[in-house]
């Protein structure tokens, strides 16, 4: 595997880059095929290696998947056989593996999933999974690293208020409640454009789902479901990298696919600094206002419709080279900041307390060798080596092949000097 990116700084980027399906919303999408044996054709689905891993596990789990990278078409059935084991080999590669317990609960009664244990950027709970699950009717004991659920008869609607909100816990308890007997009334629900487009899926197979997108959701049970084509909603985060990768390069370039709909707090923030976007039926085109300077500003992440977590180490990357002093409050997750020694080893000025960081703009950065830690600070160091003065070499980043299909190839294609190697 090529472990290193390197990148020649300061070239303008122009032309197209097209935006790819969403990696988080294919992770909650692939499971749903566990419900039934019925199929579930899936369009518009990367070529990303989280995309693979859960291929993998549900290979495991009796589906039958079948991945055409030329028209990325993913085809997903299973069989009837109970397999309910995912196995701690796979899902200690990638967290979301959690989100086959909802699934086959509901189908098989029982579920035997690897605990998936923490990541770089947090210790990643899953209480809210399992409390939820609980109310549904499953009962859980952890087991030599293992959550192991099981469910007495079929599982029951009830009501369920999240603490607070929870994109995981949101899908996994909308696919376990699919197939639960009666009504099931979700409170305090993540709002994602990544849970509408679960639920738009799971309508098509038959469900029955209403207040995806709002804070309450409630959800009929159904016993069987369809089969089903979908096509997977446009990656938000992909779309918010390349924006920042147009803006820090001063450049004027076209995102294909682009649609600021699913981005209106982000996209109020980059026209705050500076960033002139153009919506268009086919693209979203991004350029810096009279290629004047970026400005300061403030961020603050939040559950959407708020500033994504996701695209905090992007925007941070931006904010590096603005002018003046910003601050970005990372409430998500504890521990999303290891972008910031990397940054500052380019010539970044940012101090960091507890959860908020003080970024003080510098006229420029310069390139050097950094190292990737987690899928978006990877995508931060790359932004930072577009825009900064000669080389930087980027090492470790295999973490950006989980979220970014083909990156080198959409950056080179604008003109940018970026290989792997
Ligand atoms: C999803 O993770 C995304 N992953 C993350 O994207 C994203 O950052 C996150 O949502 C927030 O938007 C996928 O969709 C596959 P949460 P998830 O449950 O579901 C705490 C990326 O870069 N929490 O909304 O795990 C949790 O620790 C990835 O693409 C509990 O305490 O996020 C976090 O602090 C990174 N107990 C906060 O809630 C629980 O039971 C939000 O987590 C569940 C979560």
């Amino acid at each position: 595997m090529k472990e290193k990116i390197f990148i020649e700084g300061r070239k303008k980027l122009s032309g197209a880059i097209p935006i790819s399906g969403a990696k988080n919303s294919c992770l909650t999408l692939m499971p749903a095929s566990l419900l039934s044996e019925s199929a579930l054709t899936l369009n518009n689905v990367p070529n990303l290696t989280d995309v693979e891993t859960m291929n993998t596990l549900l290979r495991s789990l009796g589906c039958v998947v079948h991945y055409q990278k030329a028209d990325k078409t993913l085809n997903l059935k299973t069989s009837d056989e109970c397999l309910f084991l995912a196995d701690y080999d796979i899902v200690k590669k990638m967290r979301a593996s959690i989100l086959v317990l909802g699934p086959l609960l509901a189908r098989h009664g029982q579920a035997m999933v690897a605990l998936p244990g923490g990541c770089a950027i947090g210790a990643r709970p899953i209480n809210l999974h399992l409390m939820a699950l609980e109310a549904l009717g499953a009962r859980f004991s952890i087991e030599n690293g293992y959550v192991k659920g099981k469910v007495g008869s079929r599982l029951k609607g009830c009501k369920i208020e999240f603490p607070f909100q929870s994109v995981g816990a949101t899908a996994n308890t909308i696919m376990a409640a699919v197939l639960a007997k009666g009504t099931t009334e979700l409170l305090n629900v993540a709002r994602e454009p990544e849970i509408i487009d679960l639920c738009k899926c799971l309508k098509a197979m038959g469900c029955k789902i209403e207040g995806e997108g709002k804070s309450r959701i409630i959800i009929q049970g159904v016993d069987n479901l369809k089969t089903t084509r979908h096509s997977v909603v446009m990656d938000r985060i992909e779309l918010g990298t390349f924006i920042i990768a147009g803006a820090i390069t001063n450049s004027d370039i076209k995102l294909t696919g682009g649609n600021t709909a699913l981005l209106e707090n982000f996209i109020s923030k980059v026209s705050e600094v500076g960033i002139e976007i153009h919506q268009t039926k086919d693209y979203l085109q991004v350029k810096r206002e009279n290629s004047s300077s970026i400005k300061c500003t403030n961020i603050l992440t939040e559950p959407f419709p708020g500033f994504p977590t996701d695209l905090q180490a992007q925007m941070m990357a931006l904010l590096s080279i603005a002018d003046g002093v910003s601050k970005i409050e990372e409430q998500i997750f504890e521990n999303r900041f290891m972008h910031v020694p990397e940054l500052i080893r380019m010539g970044a000025n940012i101090e960091i307390s507890g959860r908020e960081a003080i970024i003080s703009g510098v006229d420029r950065l310069k390139g050097a060798p950094v190292k990737a830690t987690d899928l978006r600070a990877s995508v931060s160091l790359v932004l930072a080596g577009l825009v900064a003065e000669g080389q930087t070499e980027i090492d470790k980043v295999h973490h950006i092949d989980r979220g970014y299909e083909d990156i080198i190839g959409k950056l080179t294609s604008c003109g940018a000097v970026i290989r792997r190697y």
